[in-house]
């Protein structure tokens, strides 16, 4: 398994799919994740933080985020305290990059 790969599987894939068509589970299906406006997936139930961030999310503004959500996002729900390693925050980055 390529690094990415295996930092979404630890860290991530317990609240999202990257699949296409997966399930929405605590968090919102990130499958074709860069483009995409923050807090815009239809049927998601957003926090109003993530609503009106509205970032658009690619490579630079996903490593930031994972970083550390809540400073990124002030008042998000996602409970998640930030990945400390910025090797693995490309990684994971760059795998989702391929999930589309
Ligand atoms: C414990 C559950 C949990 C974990 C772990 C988690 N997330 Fe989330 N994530 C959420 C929730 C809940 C939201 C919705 C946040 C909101 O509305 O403020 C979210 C939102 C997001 C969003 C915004 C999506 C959109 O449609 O705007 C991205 C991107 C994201 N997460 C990426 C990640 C990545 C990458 C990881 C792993 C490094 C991760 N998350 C780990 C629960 C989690």
């Amino acid at each position: 398994m390529q690094q990415g790969e295996a930092r979404f599987a630890s860290e991530c894939a317990v609240c999202h799919s990257a699949k296409a068509d997966g399930p929405t589970m605590m968090g919102p299906n990130l499958h074709g994740l860069y483009g995409r406006t923050s807090g815009s997936l239809a049927g998601f139930s957003y926090s109003q933080a993530m609503k009106t961030r509205a970032v658009e999310w690619q490579m630079d503004s996903l490593q930031q985020f994972i970083a550390q959500p809540q400073a990124f996002v002030p008042g998000t729900y996602m409970p998640y305290v930030g990945l400390a390693s910025a090797d693995d925050r490309h990684a994971v980055a760059c795998f989702l990059g391929a999930q589309k």
